[in-house]
């Protein structure tokens, strides 16, 4: 009976190998914080992938994930537009980014300009100012 409940657990154990994630998938977010109710248009596309047009309204938020098996070779590249300006930036690019924000890139567009959030606080959040803008 002793040998039958081991048995009964050593395959319990067997079907239940741990699961070896390997790379988890990484959120990108863009933030609308745009100061005066204004619209944000964000089109993000990296070398294989166009993710569309979307526009966010003050506080909207757009993310996506990117998935694991070709996560250590993306860079997305996003074209962002505002009543003010606009301008293009690699919101993500592994090589930068995966230890920066390992699970969740997060940027905080501003009237001032974008604001690159990082996760480990050892590293600096990124600053890209809008084109133009005094300071
Ligand atoms: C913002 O976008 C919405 C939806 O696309 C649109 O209805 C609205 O007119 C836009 N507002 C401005 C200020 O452009």
């Amino acid at each position: 009976m002793k040998h039958v409940f081991l048995l009964a657990l050593v395959i319990a154990f067997w079907e239940a190998p741990p699961v070896v994630t390997g790379i988890s998938p990484v959120t990108v977010g863009v933030l609308n914080y745009l100061q005066g109710n204004l619209n944000l248009t964000v089109h993000c596309k990296s070398k294989d992938n166009d993710l569309g047009i979307h526009v966010l309204p003050v506080y909207g938020r757009y993310q996506w994930q990117i998935n694991p098996n070709v996560l250590k070779t993306s860079v997305f590249s996003c074209s962002l537009s505002m009543r003010d300006g606009s301008l293009s930036y690699d919101i993500y690019s592994y090589e930068r980014d995966h230890n920066r924000c390992p699970t969740e890139c997060v940027w905080d567009v501003k009237t001032e300009g974008l604001v690159g959030l990082s996760e480990d606080v050892a590293q600096p959040n990124i600053f890209v100012k809008w084109p133009g803008h005094a300071n």
